[in-house]
């Protein structure tokens, strides 16, 4: 059966080199430590590798995730009362496919919402959902959900899904700012589903972000590859490791890329040129693991209450169910 067309609102500046790319450079490789936001990674490119990690031995956050979703999706759904379903960061859509097809089972879903930064993976993803679940519209957003909340439906009652752990990939600041953007962004009674890696043997997490084949170092570099083409940048590639290491105090991952010989690096899109020393770093994104007290606190400090929480066999990864109060 053949479904609607799925209406695609792109929010994002498609074109990078104007606008957020260029302002995240200057504040972040302007100054020291020198940092780059994460979201740069997911370029075609990037959100192919990142496909690529997914299905890593090494990589346990995706497969963990699925299992729960595949053991509580009717669960989960039946815990909550939405009718529209929003997917922050949803990339390919595949897990969520698990929650659709439960929702669907008790037939009162009307609309799904996917939002991504990436054009190219979310129109092909509201392409297949629209025609797999013809019963639901599929009206996805091109967006930075860090951004454009405030682009979200409004009037029926919203589950919001943030799957995957990204929002370990924000600084505690970040973190705290986007709960807060986002509770301020929902009804009382709407619903908040985060997914989160959760604190374990150091071990295990460092080998998830430096697997033998090196395709999460392939995925870290490919951030400078987006500054050279989008912004003319002249970053030699060759020139950097990946150093992904385990920050204890934290309870965070921390990739960075090394320079391993001094450079001059010039960025003309951004109208910024600097000299890396040999050994120094930029910070190209951190992976945060959590505790579920702590986390139920974060999450009470902004107006969410926690009404359920699962977890997979092992305890590695955890799907909170949320309410945003009233
Ligand atoms: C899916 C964005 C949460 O932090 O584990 C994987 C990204 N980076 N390997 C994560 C990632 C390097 C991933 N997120």
């Amino acid at each position: 059966m053949r479904g609607r067309e799925p209406v695609v609102t792109v929010v994002l500046d498609p074109n990078w080199a104007s606008g957020a790319l260029v302002d995240d450079v200057r504040r972040g490789l302007g100054s020291q430590p020198r940092t780059l936001p994460p979201k740069w990674l997911y370029d075609d490119v990037g959100s192919e590798l990142f496909d690529e990690i997914t299905r890593l031995p090494e990589y346990y956050p995706t497969e963990r995730e699925r299992s729960i979703l595949r053991e509580h999706a009717d669960d989960i759904v039946a815990a909550c009362d939405a009718t529209t379903f929003v997917e922050l960061g949803s990339g390919t859509s595949d897990k969520t496919r698990l929650l659709l097809d439960a929702f669907t089972s008790r037939g009162r879903l009307a609309r799904f919402v996917p939002v991504d930064v990436s054009d190219a993976t979310l129109r092909q993803a509201a392409k297949e959902l629209s025609e797999r679940y013809p019963s639901i519209r599929v009206e996805a957003v091109v967006g930075d959900f860090t951004l454009h909340l405030g682009h979200l439906p409004r009037g029926d009652r919203r589950l919001v899904a943030f799957l995957g752990g990204t929002i370990g990939n924000l600084y505690v600041e970040e973190r705290a700012a986007f709960l807060g953007a986002l509770a301020d962004s929902l009804d009382p009674g709407d619903w908040l589903l985060l997914g989160t890696d959760l604190v374990k043997s150091p071990e295990r997490i460092i080998a998830a972000y430096d697997d033998s084949r090196g395709v999460t170092a392939a995925f870290v570099s490919n951030c400078l590859r987006v500054l050279n083409r989008e912004l003319g940048a002249d970053f030699d590639l060759d020139a950097f490791t990946y150093v992904p290491f385990w920050d204890p105090r934290m309870e965070r991952m921390d990739l960075r890329l090394r320079a391993e010989m001094p450079q001059r690096v010039a960025i003309p899109g951004a109208g910024i040129t600097f000299d890396l020393f040999q050994g120094e770093e930029i910070r190209v994104e951190i992976s945060t693991k959590f505790r579920p007290d702590r986390l139920r606190d974060e999450l009470a400090a902004v107006g969410f209450g926690v009404t359920r929480v699962w977890t997979d066999r092992d305890g590695d990864f955890a799907l909170t169910l949320a309410r945003r109060e009233g």
